[in-house]
């Protein structure tokens, strides 16, 4: 479950399983743009529909040239599924080529990076899926009735029809909710680490849904972050009705600064019926019962206060108050 169309855009991708004949579908494809020189010209701005230009704010010259050459030729891959896995594959490219980074690829860079992660992506997500498969024993194809991608808010979601009933008490949620205070974007690309650009959403075929506040449970500069911890109360308050007193919520969370935002987090769960439990391993990691570690891939600037620095996240274990 998620809030946003593009988080659940790569949930459904990646757990879509791809056909033998998909794989070589689109490795057909690629021979064919491989053997093709893409144009350095870039779209008329005039011939773009108003959505079209919005989504493509900031975007670089060389980065949009690139991602139409490539989505001309999309429409020659029969299957939707087929066309997903590449845009999963283009979404990764434009984050390596743009995101937060001091110098934009050539269209040839762009064309080359992509060709290498389809293949490899291709092969590796196929052996992933059919490991799953194996050792599910079930065929490959009917992994994707085994799981449901939700786009929504996670607030009220108890009686949510999309949740089938059989599937219930669930035993484990694992989430990883927005950081309080944290200023992560999590649905734009930071072009030169500094202006924004909403194309990952026209890379995935998605709607933007909103602003920042959206995606994150509440403004991030509120006195209190009183809307985000009162979201958070409601989230858990309507996942509780999901569980029952064996299963297990594990969250990683993060903070901007952890000596006050922990505990109103750990108050704000109590609040909502659920009873921390201890890590049950030892461990250099483990403060006060609970292990931290450094976020990977971390974006954000983060000061040391108090004993806990902003640039670990906590993975907290709770369990329905009985
Ligand atoms: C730290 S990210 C985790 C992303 C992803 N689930 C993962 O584990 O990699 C936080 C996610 O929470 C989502 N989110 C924010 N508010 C939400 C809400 N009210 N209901 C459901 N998801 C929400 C954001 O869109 C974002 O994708």
């Amino acid at each position: 479950m998620d809030i946003s169309s593009l988080a659940a855009f790569l949930a459904r991708t990646k757990t879509t399983p791809i056909s033998v004949h998909d794989k070589r579908s689109i490795l057909v494809w690629l021979d064919a743009l491989e053997a093709e020189q893409p144009s350095r010209r870039t779209e008329p701005e005039t011939i773009l529909d108003g959505e079209t230009y919005y989504y493509l704010r900031n975007l670089p010259d060389e980065a949009r040239a690139f991602f139409f050459w490539v989505f001309d030729r999309l429409v020659i891959l029969e299957k939707p599924r087929q066309q997903r896995f590449v845009r999963l594959v283009l979404l990764g490219v434009g984050q390596w080529g743009l995101d937060c980074k001091k110098r934009v690829p050539t269209v040839t860079e762009f064309k080359a990076e992509f060709c290498v992660r389809l293949k490899d992506s291709l092969q590796e997500f196929f052996q992933f899926v059919s490991a799953v498969a194996t050792k599910s024993q079930i065929p490959r194809c009917r992994l994707s009735s085994m799981r449901r991608i939700i786009n929504r808010s996670s607030e009220a979601c108890d009686d949510d029809g999309r949740i089938p009933a059989s599937w219930l008490p669930a035993k484990l949620v694992l989430t990883s909710p927005p950081y309080p205070g944290v200023h992560v974007v999590y649905h734009r690309w930071q072009i030169f680490g500094r202006k924004e650009t909403p194309a990952p959403f026209w890379l995935a075929n998605q709607r933007d849904g909103a602003g920042e506040s959206h995606y994150l449970l509440g403004p991030r500069d509120e006195d209190e972050l009183v809307t985000y911890y009162a979201r958070l109360k409601t989230v858990f308050s309507s996942v509780r009705s999901l569980l029952d007193e064996d299963s297990l919520v594990i969250q990683l969370v993060a903070f901007s600064d952890p000596t006050w935002q922990l505990p109103a987090y750990l108050r704000t769960m109590e609040e909502a019926g659920f009873a921390e439990s201890e890590a049950a391993c030892d461990s250099a990691a483990k403060v006060a019962g609970r292990i931290w570690r450094e976020v990977p891939g971390r974006k954000w600037y983060a000061n040391k206060r108090g004993e806990i620095p902003a640039s670990k996240e906590v993975m907290l274990l709770h369990k329905l108050v009985k």
